[in-house]
């Protein structure tokens, strides 16, 4: 039999474990209501980002692309007592939607949103990182790595989410896309970064995982 995508994560996704019911509520609703749906990270990836941070155990997490919140609430789950995650997002629309999900789901004192462009807010952050998930626009991926980067505890870890970009890495993308050529730039500047060890894992549409050595 061949091995279908779509069949492999339904398949990978019922013999993982469930969703808390807070998620479950939250991506029916982000359907129901919120346009482009398809961002949010979903069952399967959401487990994972839950399962590297109940791994690590962060402090402090940094996250790049809030949107309605669901990865922020998956990878909150494995923050110490006094962790804190700061996540981002430039939609000023999406905030009161997320916030109402992080109180729901008890997590409003431990994170902590700001809105605004990710190249200001970054800068602005007096902090540094356990772990660290970047998934806004692509084309400034590398800009956000290289303001990361020194913000990032050795040992500490950077997943970044479409990094196969629907498959658009495969051949030189056209230089007009510019989401694709950011994506593609990222890739080789992860795999010629001094100090980094990096993971290029083709889960769903491709997570790079890099630790800072
Ligand atoms: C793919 S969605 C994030 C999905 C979310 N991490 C999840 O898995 O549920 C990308 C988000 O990045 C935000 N974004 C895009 N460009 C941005 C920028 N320059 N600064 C801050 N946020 C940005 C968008 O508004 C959008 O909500």
């Amino acid at each position: 039999m061949e091995l279908i995508p779509e069949f492999i994560e339904e398949y990978a996704s019922a013999f993982s474990s469930d969703e808390p019911d807070v998620l479950k509520k939250l991506n029916r609703d982000t359907r129901a209501k919120v346009l482009q749906s398809r961002m949010l990270s979903g069952h399967l990836q959401g487990r994972l980002l839950s399962f590297v941070s109940r791994m690590i155990k962060p402090g402090r997490i940094l996250e790049v692309g809030t949107y309605t919140g669901y990865s922020a609430l998956c990878l909150a789950e494995g923050l110490t007592e006094e962790g804190k995650l700061h996540t981002i997002d430039h939609n000023p629309e999406l905030e009161d939607f997320a916030a109402d999900y992080f109180r729901m789901a008890g997590r409003d004192d431990q994170i902590i949103q700001h809105v605004g462009e990710a190249l200001d807010v970054i800068p602005s952050l007096k902090e540094t990182f356990d772990l660290v998930f970047l998934d806004a626009d692509k084309i400034n991926y590398v800009r956000y790595f290289d303001l990361i980067f020194p913000k990032l505890k050795t040992g500490g870890l950077v997943l970044a989410d479409n990094v196969l970009w629907g498959g658009k890495v495969f051949d030189p993308p056209d230089e007009r896309d510019e989401e694709a050529t950011g994506i593609v730039r990222f890739n080789q500047h992860i795999r010629d970064h001094k100090g980094v060890r990096q993971l290029l894992l083709p889960l769903r549409d491709g997570l790079m995982v890099i630790e800072k050595v």
